[in-house]
């Protein structure tokens, strides 16, 4: 046989392909072998944990017995497909993602000697507790390694130190406390080190120096003590440190300005002392520097006066000093500039105007002198300016009315004098003026006939003289007025009385004369008033803040009187009366009624006629669609007829108070919903119709349901909105399962949605609209949960010109107390059934019992846990979460107080509902009932 033979050939590359085929065997069985391993280990882990639906669903992949054909992979039990897990080419896993998954349970059933190749751990914003196990130093080709925002507690292992690859380190939120481990130098590959918002305390140890790759240590939030190190200044690569609200103590060590690539630099809220350092901006790329409540003096230095990248800089509670007008430059990016409460002195310059992105400047309390610039008006951005407790003299400059976007203005405690320029009272969107405590004079600078968003306005202690503006009454949004110590005269105006939102109100000290309008009863918020030293008289209103006030509030007066325990009842005129004069006044009074009984009776016929004679106009058909559902409105009219088969009941999706509705869809293929409006249902449905259309055409919210179009007609009136795929709030927590599918975190922005609905119909609209029933019944959610208010039927607008009284409307159980005594309507009606429908949703059921249980026999709640009220179809909230159900439940336990005047408005609300939460002072499952009802009425 040739050597060369074919059969030869064919031999040989069997044999080839066979050597192949065991080289690839024994590669891929290790890791597979590995990799069923690993399998087994996450299906431990998976099992401890504690299992809820979501968490069940979530992990029904991380199962032993699953097969997957359509899985490249060569065998059964590798975990390569399951959720959250990725494998590298040889099939071990390199990833386990499972960011906010609602994972309960601890890491200590995690093996991590099984997992030879992880790269990536994370496991941020779940509710895994526990420590953190020492075994996580066997994860050795960790790079990433996310922790936070979870319940861990305990120390940080040292061994996580072991992890010599890790490049990302996140384990800030959670209740970690002990030492920063001192061997943390060994990390020589971290970029990122973020440990913020625990507990930690110790000193920041010196080996931190040895991570020369990192780039973002943010440590704040803690109890770090000590010193900072100086080999804080190996760092080169830093670009981000922050150390603030720690118990740091020291200066800042001269080795800081070594870090070349700094840009953002926090150390507020601690204990530093001495000098701010002479380098610490020489890189020029600082933009953020903020060291404010510490113990800081001397003066600016050189490098952060010629720091131009500067954006942010806040040094206020200090005990710096040096001429204001020498200390800083002119800064083209600087947005925000906080030096309050130091020791500057000096004149302030023109340079504060050429800062165009400035948007808040506030040097409170410092020493400075001089004028006030008339370029500070070129800061076109400003929204804070506060250059109270200063020695300001002169003219405040009328430029100062160019800063539209203004909205706190404080100049308070200086010496300003001579008239305030009427460019100043016109400001539209200013909500705080504090000019108290100056020397100013002429009249008071209020004139606007606008709508204005004034809360604040405080202009105590001037020389401020003439009669109290009208215009003052127009100020619909005014909380607190102080007119104190000034030498106003004359009497006041009856418009005052339309400021139903104030709450404290200061008079005194002034020559004002005459009796106090009997409006003032009209001011249902007012908590606290003074109008002693001054020349009035007469009878008190009859408003509860007058008739409880103090003696001092109303003292060194010439002759007030009225039932108040501090000064004389009113005198009922004359005495002596003959019976006849009684008989005479009784018969004059009994005619007059008569005759006003009369006229009232032909002026109501006379109305009714009117009404009448108006209703052969209605029977003409009004039909307007906007641009959504095209201009042709009579085409969309026959359209809609036709698409409902002339409104059936098989369209018919729901019954309402005045109206029923059908869902339909148009040619175009848009889903709208139609209420069409009871037949000859008469004069209140009828106005329910022209609310709802004039309230809808006008407001333009996304969380206010967005009206198509209307046909008004005598028989067939109906409205055309969006259709809201998710039904209302009250069929959604009435099932069950919709209701275990309503998380958390879409329970918090459906309350938020709702919260901006109604701030906006409040606060922004002008005049403002009071929807007076919100309900569950009236909340829509769309497919993405997110709230629409609807029905605005009842709904009716705050014109500023006129005191609304109306008939109740609205739904039991959702409705303010109030309402059962008075038919005046306010916007704290709306802020009741916010309340109310805040808790049913956080409840999952309608807080009746509970809030009369709280009412009856306050007691018997001390104890109530909050966890246990909340819906126990989900699982209690954790973390984040849970802060904010708690902070939503204590502003709803506020929106509830029986009091209109003690309830926040919805501006208060937003603004708590946005701001960042703090920690609880207690376990989330500590915290009662009680603690939020009885929990401070808030400030502004
Ligand atoms: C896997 O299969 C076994 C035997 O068929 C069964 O007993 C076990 O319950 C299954 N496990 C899971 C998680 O489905
Ligand atoms: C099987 O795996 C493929 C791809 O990895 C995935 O798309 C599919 O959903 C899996 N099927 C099952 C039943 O898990
Ligand atoms: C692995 O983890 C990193 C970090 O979380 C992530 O950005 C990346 O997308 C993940 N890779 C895969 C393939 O899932
Ligand atoms: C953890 O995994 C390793 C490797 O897979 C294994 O040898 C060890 O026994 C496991 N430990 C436990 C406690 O299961
Ligand atoms: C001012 O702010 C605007 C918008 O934030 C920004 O685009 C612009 O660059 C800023 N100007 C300066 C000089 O930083
Ligand atoms: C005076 O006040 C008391 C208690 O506040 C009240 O009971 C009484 O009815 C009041 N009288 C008048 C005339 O308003």
């Amino acid at each position: 046989m040739a050597p060369w033979s074919p059969n030869l050939v064919v031999r040989s590359l069997d044999l080839f392909f066979l050597f192949i085929i065991i080289l690839l065997f024994l590669l891929c069985s290790s890791s597979c072998f590995a990799a069923s391993g690993e399998a087994v280990a996450l299906v431990k882990w998976k099992d401890s944990l504690d299992m809820n639906p979501t968490t069940h669903s979530l992990l029904r992949s991380w199962n032993l017995n699953s097969t997957n054909s359509t899985s490249h992979h060569l065998y059964n039990n590798t975990p390569c497909s399951w959720v959250g897990i990725t494998c590298n080419d040889f099939g071990s896993v390199i990833n386990i993602t499972l960011e906010s998954s609602n994972l309960k349970g601890t890491l200590h059933n995690f093996n991590f000697s099984s997992f030879p190749s992880l790269l990536t751990l994370d496991l941020f914003d779940n509710s895994l507790y526990g420590s953190i196990p020492s075994h996580i130093g066997n994860l050795s080709t960790l790079t990433y390694l996310a922790l936070d925002s979870n319940n861990f507690s305990g120390d940080i292992p040292s061994q996580i130190c072991l992890l010599t690859n890790l490049r990302f380190l996140w384990l800030e939120s959670n209740y970690l406390h002990g030492f920063i481990p001192p061997q943390v130098g060994m990390l020589a590959s971290l970029e990122l080190f973020y440990a913020h918002s625990n507990s930690l305390s110790g000193s920041i140890p010196v080996s931190i120096g040895n991570l020369s790759k990192l780039t973002d240590l943010e440590l704040g939030l803690n109890k770090i003590a000590g010193s900072i190190p100086n080999e804080i200044g190996h760092l080169k690569s830093l670009t981000f440190l922050y150390l603030n609200d720690n118990q740091l103590i020291g200066s800042i060590p001269l080795s800081i300005g070594q870090l070349k690539s700094l840009i953002e630099l926090s150390l507020h809220d601690n204990y530093l002392t001495g000098y701010l350092p002479d380098n610490i901006c020489l890189s020029g790329k600082l933009r953020w520097f903020a060291a404010g409540f510490n113990s800081f003096k001397g003066s600016i230095p050189k490098s952060i006066a010629n720091c131009s990248s500067l954006l942010r800089f806040s040094i206020e509670g200090n005990q710096l000093t040096g001429n204001i007008s020498e200390e800083f430059r002119i800064y083209p990016s600087l947005d925000y500039m906080d030096l309050s409460n130091n020791k500057f002195f000096g004149e302030l310059t023109g340079n504060w105007g050429q800062c165009p992105n400035l948007t808040m400047l506030n040097i409170s309390n410092n020493k400075i002198s001089g004028r006030l610039p008339p370029e500070l008006g070129k800061a076109t951005q400003l929204r804070k300016l506060d250059l109270s407790s200063n020695r300001l003299v002169g003219k405040i400059p009328k430029e100062l009315g160019q800063l539209k976007l203004l909205y706190i203005l404080k100049l308070n405690n200086n010496s300003l004098s001579s008239n305030v320029p009427a460019e100043i009272g016109i400001m539209l969107d200013l909500e705080t003026l504090d000019l108290a405590a100056n020397q100013l004079s002429g009249s008071i600078p209020m004139h606007s006939e606008h709508c204005s968003k004034l809360l604040h306005l405080n202009l105590r202690d001037n020389k401020f003289s003439g009669h109290i503006p009208f215009q003052i009454g127009n100020l619909h949004s005014l909380e607190n007025l102080d007119l104190s110590m000034n030498l106003l005269s004359g009497e006041l105006p009856l418009e005052l009385g339309r400021l139903d939102k104030l709450e404290t109100f200061n008079l005194s000290h002034n020559n004002l004369s005459g009796t106090i309008p009997s409006t003032f009863k009209e001011l249902i918020s007012l908590t606290s008033v003074d109008i002693s030293y001054n020349q009035f008289d007469g009878p008190l209103p009859n408003n509860k803040a007058f008739l409880e006030a103090t003696l001092e509030a109303l003292e060194d007066n010439k002759g007030l009187c009225g039932n108040n325990t501090n000064i004389k009842i009113c005198p009922i005129p004359k005495e002596n009366i003959s019976k006849s004069i009684i008989f005479l006044v009784t018969m004059s009074i009994s005619c007059a009624l008569i005759l006003s009984f009369v006229v009232v009776g032909v002026l109501f016929v006379c109305k009714n006629r009117e009404r009448h004679m108006d209703e052969p106009r209605q029977t003409e058909m009004t039909v307007t669609f906007f641009e959504a559902l095209g201009h042709n409105g009579k085409k969309v009219h026959e359209e809609i007829v036709k698409a409902t088969e002339n409104f059936s009941s098989k369209y018919c999706i729901g019954v309402g108070g005045y109206g029923s509705v059908y869902k339909t869809m148009l040619s175009t293929a848009q889903v709208v919903a139609v209420k069409k409006l009871h037949e000859n249902e008469g004069a209140a449905t009828k106005e329910a119709f022209e609310s709802e259309t004039s309230v809808l055409t006008r407001a333009r919210h996304r969380n206010i349901i967005k009206l198509y179009g209307f046909c008004s007609h005598a028989r067939q009136s109906y409205l055309v909105y969006e259709f809201m795929e998710g039904g209302s709030l009250e069929k959604i927590l009435s099932n069950e399962v919709r209701a275990a599918e309503f998380a958390w975190t879409k329970r918090i922005n459906v309350v938020k949605g709702l919260a901006n609905a109604i701030l906006y119909m409040h606060h922004e609209c002008c005049p403002a609209i009071i929807h007076r029933d919100i309900s569950t019944k009236n909340v829509l959610l769309d497919d993405e949960y997110e709230a629409h208010i609807s029905d605005f039927g009842a709904a009716t607008t705050l014109d500023p010109e006129s005191l609304s009284w109306t008939p109740f409307a609205g739904t039991f159980g959702y409705s303010a107390p109030e309402l059962a005594y008075t038919m005046e309507v306010n916007e704290k009606i709306d802020v009741y059934s916010f309340g109310v429908v805040t808790l049913e949703v956080i409840m999952g059921k309608h807080p009746g019992d509970l809030i009369s249980s709280l009412l009856l026999s306050p007691l018997l709640a001390v104890d109530a846990l909050i966890k246990d009220v909340l819906d126990q179809r989900l699982s209690p909230p954790r973390g984040r979460i849970a802060h904010q159900v708690i902070s939503i439940a204590e502003i709803a336990f506020a929106c509830l107080q029986q009091s209109p005047q003690f309830r926040p408005t919805m501006k208060q609300v937003s603004r708590k509902l946005s701001t960042p939460l703090e920690s609880l002072s207690e376990p989330f499952h500590m915290i009662t009932i009680k603690q939020l009802f009885d929990s401070p009425t808030w400030t502004s």
